[in-house]
């Protein structure tokens, strides 16, 4: 049997980061792979984490399964930290919910439901967007489509394009897939007036929103990174929205992630409710407990909480000051547009102008280490080897 399986090319993300490990000059770059990293160049786990973790060390009685939808309690206070605890969509329960196994098991959660409601929908997501979304979502068995979002020269958002795009190809009940912030690959986000239009847009014309909050709290708030998703809720009547702990929490590999499906009414939202428990139960059975249970204890205790969100402060705050240097850097060195976007660009990435060749160049003659579609995570770099990055970038552009 097994003879007959087509061998599949090498993850190119993955190929990268073993590139840079080989790589012994002491000077080199990683602007590759999508985690958070401190000054010193680690992904550390958060004290709020660590303090959560032996808390519920002592108190953990039970390893049995804790259900299909995962851990209610985790889901309750991720839906108030991100839309508001007094929202009136939760005080309605008008919203389906369930853990997924990350942001990525969110996404294919609400993607197996939007198969199972209309199996003939369309998925509309920009372009570009994350690489991944394309697989996670069609192999649901749903169509997709892209509309035009980055502009590579301008550096910032094709938004009366992307609407248009949308307007003319877009038929009402089709999903739009939106970032919620801090866009990846390029950190170009919506402004809140163009959050605004989007929502009324879409509520004209019947499209359905699927935002993806994947870096809530690290592009510049938590309220200004929950704009969108909290207009898209006041105004549309029903939304998709997968969130993920991963970066907020720095909870890669423990895989945490929530699908709410924000539903017209109570009714619906407890029959999306049967859908969820039905879809993961095929897919997994039940969801991993361990992060879900910190991420609860972390906002379920306010001294926890208060540490975890300097953290996210402290994390945010690194990234905005390093793309402030890269952008002087670049300026004083004749890159002003490419300044302004690394300025004005939210969250770990920002898409350079950056031709394949030119990517390849930067790591070969350079040991500076990004994807050849010109990605940069701006959390790899530090203030000392900032000048060298930006005289790097303008020297093979
Ligand atoms: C835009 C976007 N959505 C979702 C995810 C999923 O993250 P995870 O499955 O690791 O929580 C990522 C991760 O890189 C992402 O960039």
């Amino acid at each position: 049997m097994f003879e007959y399986l087509v061998p599949q090319p090498p993850d190119a993300i993955i190929q990268l980061m073993q590139a840079c490990k080989a790589d012994t000059n002491p000077d080199k770059i990683d602007l590759g792979v999508g985690v958070y990293k401190d000054a010193a160049g680690s992904t550390v786990i958060l004290d709020s984490v660590k303090k959560a973790e032996e808390i519920y060390w002592h108190q953990e009685k039970t390893k049995s399964y804790v259900g299909i939808r995962g851990n209610a309690e985790f889901c309750r206070l991720m839906l108030e930290l991100m839309m508001g605890a007094d929202h009136s969509a939760i005080a309605d329960n008008r919203i389906a919910v369930a853990q997924g196994a990350g942001g990525s098991g969110a996404l294919r959660l609400g993607a197996e439901v939007i198969k199972s409601a209309a199996p003939d929908t369309t998925v509309w997501a920009s372009t570009p967007t994350w690489a991944n979304h394309i697989p996670l979502i069609s192999s649901a068995g749903l169509k997709m489509e892209s509309y035009p979002y980055y502009n590579r020269e301008t550096l910032g958002v094709d938004f009366e394009d992307m609407l248009d795009h949308l307007a003319k190809h877009a038929k009402a009940g089709d999903v739009v897939l939106l970032h919620g912030c801090c866009h990846n690959p390029t950190g170009a986000d919506l402004s809140p007036q163009e959050w605004d239009r989007v929502a009324k847009f879409m509520k004209e014309r019947g499209l359905i929103p699927f935002i993806d909050l994947a870096y809530f709290g690290l592009g510049r708030g938590m309220a200004e990174d929950t704009y969108g998703l909290k207009t898209v809720i006041d105004i549309c009547d029903e939304v998709l929205v997968a969130a993920s702990c991963s970066k907020n929490f720095a909870l890669y590999k423990e895989r945490v992630g929530l699908i709410a499906i924000i539903c017209k009414d109570a009714a619906t939202a407890e029959v999306a409710n049967s859908q969820l428990g039905l879809i993961q139960r095929k897919l997994i059975s039940m969801p991993p407990d361990h992060g879900a249970s910190l991420v609860e204890k972390v906002l379920a205790t306010p001294e926890l909480r208060q540490i975890w969100e300097n953290e996210l402060t402290e994390m945010r705050e690194r990234m905005r000051g390093l793309r402030q240097l890269l952008s002087e850097a670049l300026n004083v060195q004749g890159g002003e547009v490419i300044a302004r976007a690394v300025k004005d660009q939210n969250g770990m990435f920002s898409t350079l102008p950056l031709s394949k060749g030119q990517a390849i160049k930067l790591r070969e003659e350079h040991s500076i280490y990004l994807t050849n579609s010109g990605r940069i995570n701006i959390a790899g770099a530090n203030s000392s080897n900032i000048p060298r990055l930006a005289e790097a970038i303008l020297n093979v552009l």
